[in-house]
């Protein structure tokens, strides 16, 4: 067993006692900012009647606006924990119509991208990838920035990156199904290089990838860009828990390779406007939803991602107001035990209302054994596949990243880790 990658998610888990102990306030003078901008490089605002950028619009654009007394915020197509949004995007193009062939980042604060880099056609990313053969197309990055998280979520927040990436993920899944080019997940590559070329300086690191493009025949020889550091957060604190967590679970072991895209029941033009529209529910009015309507959703998280490191991610659920189906416990489509326990699932999500009034509880689970990095971000891709197919359905939905770890393993009968609880309903 490995016992390295466990020791974080130990660490980290919620109890009654220690969310009660260790809840001090946030220290608002270090409210590190939620966006990156490569100020002194080429802006290529991103126009919404042009389809491929359309597409990358659906990424992680800014979708809708919220104002408080003394306060704005923008929310984005993906959600994020406690709206702290620690994911930024990077992508090479190669090939692609009305792109120089480059590196470029996605810059949310202007709905725009940025070109940091120009390639030749014997170098790229893919240099840092077993196969180097060169991807016509996009190569896509995704890094986290961690104080942006760990400023609210202390050593926890290495688990909300991860789920956050995990959500990019299953974004550009269901943009590349609306831009008709399959994706694929690569979670192989040597991202500590990575990180060195990009400038990150231990604040930023790489987690995931992904394709959209097909390979070529010719190898990349070279990659000659490097970035100095550019500011994510305007205040910094190190976090040795999360940066050790991130070394220790960076390099992959027996990967299971699975590149099977999965089937996407969905109508295109109301897809679309899931994606666009997609936002967290706050509060449940307890209205029961449809077996349809739930076999749906279910039929899609339990779905392949398609990736080249895939782990077994279970998933158990209470069901508390569905029509025609028994309410209780179940495990991946199986009834494990009949009964009302819709006041035990909220509690278990920290007391949260959202756990109990919903229509089903979920939570998804994992192996200790896994790569955790890739696995972790499994159960973020398929929360996001909650979040559209409910969106798609007009059914509210929530993701929920604090629960009591063991007292959910207690009751799912598991030894496994907990990685993330969803809530859904009306
Ligand atoms: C990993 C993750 C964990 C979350 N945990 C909670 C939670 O415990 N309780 C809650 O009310 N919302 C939770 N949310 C929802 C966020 O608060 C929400 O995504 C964010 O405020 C942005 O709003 P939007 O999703 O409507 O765009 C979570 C979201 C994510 C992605």
């Amino acid at each position: 067993m490995d016992t390295m990658q466990n020791t974080y998610h130990e660490l980290t888990k919620h109890s009654y006692l220690s969310v009660r102990e260790n809840s001090k306030p946030l220290d608002w003078s270090k409210q590190p900012s939620v966006y990156k901008v490569y100020e002194n490089y080429p802006k290529i605002p991103l126009d919404l009647n042009n389809k491929t950028h359309k597409f990358l619009y659906m990424l992680g654009g800014i979708t809708a606006k919220k104002s408080y007394p003394g306060v704005e915020y923008y929310l984005r197509t993906v959600p994020s924990a406690g709206a702290l949004y620690p994911v930024e995007i990077y992508f090479q193009s190669r090939g692609v119509e009305g792109f120089v062939d480059g590196i470029y980042h996605f810059d949310v604060a202007n709905s725009a991208i940025r070109l940091l880099y120009k390639i030749e056609d014997d170098e790229g990313v893919e240099f840092f990838y077993p196969d180097r053969r060169v991807v016509e197309g996009f190569l896509f990055l995704y890094s986290g920035v961690y104080y942006r998280s760990s400023w609210k979520y202390k050593d926890r927040a290495f688990r909300y990156l991860l789920l956050d990436a995990g959500h990019a993920l299953g974004a550009l899944e269901v943009a590349s199904f609306w831009f008709e080019h399959a994706y694929y997940i690569l979670f192989d590559f040597d991202k500590l290089a990575l990180n060195e070329r990009f400038g990150f300086e231990n604040r930023e690191f790489f987690l995931s990838s992904a394709v959209v493009g097909k390979r070529g025949e010719a190898r990349v020889k070279r990659f000659g860009m490097r970035l100095s550091y550019v500011e994510a957060t305007y205040s910094f604190e190190k976090n040795p828990v999360i940066e050790e967590a991130y070394i220790k679970t960076v390099w992959l072991r027996g990967c299971t390779k699975s590149f099977f895209y999965p089937r996407i029941n969905f109508v295109r033009s109301r897809l679309e406007e899931a994606i666009f529209h997609r936002r967290s529910i706050r509060e449940f009015t307890g209205t029961p939803i449809k077996k349809e309507e739930f076999e749906f959703i279910l039929e899609y998280m339990s779905d392949k991602v398609p990736s080249d490191c895939d782990e077994r991610v279970d998933i158990y659920y209470v069901v508390n107001r569905v029509e025609g189906v028994k309410k209780g416990l179940y495990k991946n489509g199986e009834l494990l035990v009949e009964g009302d326990y819709s006041k035990k699932a909220g509690y278990l999500c920290l007391e949260q209302a959202l756990g109990s009034e919903s229509a089903v509880t979920f939570f998804l689970t994992g192996s200790a054994k896994s790569n955790y990095q890739p696995l972790y971000q499994k159960a973020g891709l398929i929360g996001h596949r909650v979040y559209i197919a409910g969106e798609y359905l007009q059914i509210g939905v929530s993701g929920i990243g604090a629960y009591y770890d063991d007292e959910v393993r207690e009751f799912l009968n598991t030894e496994d880790m907990v990685l993330y609880a969803i809530a859904i309903g009306r």
